[in-house]
């Protein structure tokens, strides 16, 4: 019997696929078909795959193709696959001419005719509108925004505004698909979604006129600094049937996500104690210095190490408090304490002050060890009593990684889907909370 192996995504799957699968299938006598799973996906830079693997698997079974299909987990799974299963030919699109003449070492390669003017690429693109977003604040973090929305597909970044028109004007010229908005109104009328990287007091503003105006909004973390208002935004937002999301990319950091899930599967037995760090020197004259515009480390930083607490132990703890040394009307450092029924957490923010940036979750079972910067980490570890246990696991961390938000940003809008389950409206309503007793001072000491 002769056996045949072909891999790929099929994601939308189409008549091209099916073209493939036949003339693979014709081949031999027995059809193995290899889809990727939605990890290895996004691994590889695949960020659009609209199907998950489960219809993707059953796309391929309908074809009644396949003799076999099993799962792409790895790089370097094509060897073991054809070794294991004692394949004989290894086929692909000719897309991918000359890319695994290395298999010819184990099985005969063969690249087979691809069909043309259809791909998958082509489908997603044409089956959604593409969301034209405006960039309102052209500082520093937007900067980023363009190259990382490039490699998201349904999604361009349009027009820009700033209260500083010098800014908007050096933006556009760096980005030269960019039109400068003279008011945040014009960027509105061009626009159907606005990201707001601009200084914390200014989001809740440009949040409403945006929500109101009927666009999706993207706002930089923190959102804002009250959770009535939060929780405001994100009715007014349902209201508008518009999508609402907190900017904080390490809600999107695929390491991140799995560590979440991997302790809430227990693999450290039951969380007892978080702590979480993070801090940067920064220039005293800046933003984050200023009182007028909410500066100080809580406001700046705090939003990251409180995000971990809040998707690991719930909204609901049951004492905080915080001890801040203070200058110049700002806390350049923030210690802080959350009291959950059976476990404690405490978090440590610096902006003018220098400390280990990890991530330690304690469990009755063994602990996770997230080294700096923990926040957009692409390694972490899984230690027990027993050395021999320990587990490390690698993933992948492209670019400046707001490609990850932009990406359920999008998703959420093609979706309808009010709230992602990366970062809970609940869960931003709370950080939003947190923000503002610490701004009121409640349960605040200094040192
Ligand atoms: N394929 C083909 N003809 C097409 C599209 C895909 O023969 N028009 C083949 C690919 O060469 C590959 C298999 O189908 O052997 C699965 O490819 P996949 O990457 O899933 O499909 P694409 O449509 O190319 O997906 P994308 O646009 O996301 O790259």
């Amino acid at each position: 019997m002769k056996k045949v192996i072909t891999y790929g995504t099929y994601d939308l799957l189409h008549q091209g696929h099916i073209n493939l699968l036949r003339r693979a299938k014709a081949l031999g006598d027995y059809l193995i078909v290899g889809v990727t799973n939605d990890s290895f996906d996004r691994d590889r830079g695949k960020l659009n795959v609209r199907n998950n693997v489960l219809e993707r698997v059953e796309a391929v079974k309908a074809t009644g193709l396949a003799d076999q299909i099993i799962i792409e987990d790895y790089i370097g799974q094509k060897i073991d696959d054809i070794q294991k299963y004692d394949v004989d030919i290894f086929a692909i699109g000719s897309d991918w001419e000359g890319k695994f003449d290395y298999l010819n070492e184990f099985c005969q390669v063969v690249y087979l005719p691809r069909t043309e003017g259809i791909s998958s690429t082509m489908l997603r693109d044409n089956s959604q509108k593409t969301v034209r977003v405006g960039i309102v604040g052209c500082g520093r973090v937007a900067q980023r925004f363009p190259s990382e929305s490039d490699v998201v597909s349904g999604v361009t970044v349009t027009a820009c505004y700033d209260i500083d028109s010098e800014a908007a004007r050096r933006y556009a010229e760096a980005f030269p698909n960019v039109e400068v908005c003279a008011s945040f109104e014009e960027l509105l009328d061009k626009t159907d979604a606005i990201y707001i990287a601009t200084p914390h007091l200014s989001h809740y503003e440009y949040i409403k006129q945006g929500l109101l105006a009927k666009h999706h909004v993207l706002c930089e973390t923190p959102m804002v600094l009250d959770g009535a208002a939060a929780k405001e935004l994100y009715q007014l937002a349902e209201e508008q049937d518009c999508i609402l999301m907190e900017a904080n990319k390490t809600a999107h950091c695929p390491a991140f996500n799995h560590l979440i899930v991997l302790i809430k599967s227990g693999l450290i037995g039951d969380v007892v104690d978080i702590e979480a760090s993070l801090s940067q020197l920064l220039d005293r004259n800046g933003r984050e210095f200023d009182t007028q515009q909410a500066g100080g480390a809580l406001f700046e930083e705090g939003s990251y190490p409180l995000l971990p607490i809040l998707k690991l132990m719930g909204i609901n703890y049951k004492e905080l408090h915080f001890y801040s040394k203070m200058e110049g009307g700002v806390d350049i450092f923030t210690k802080g304490f959350l009291r959950y029924p059976s476990a404690t957490c405490n978090f440590k923010v610096g902006l003018g002050v220098k400390t280990e940036g990890c991530l330690i979750i304690s469990g009755t079972k063994g602990y996770a060890h997230v080294p700096a910067p923990w926040w957009k980490t692409d390694y972490f570890e899984l230690r027990y009593e027993n050395q021999n246990d320990n587990k490390k696991f690698f993933y992948k961390w492209d670019g400046y990684g707001l490609r990850y938000e932009i990406q359920e940003f999008i998703s959420c809008i093609i979706n309808h889907r009010f709230s992602s389950s990366r970062l809970r409206r609940r869960e931003s309503i709370c950080m939003a909370e947190i923000m503002q007793a610490f701004a009121k001072r409640r349960g605040v000491e200094t040192i």
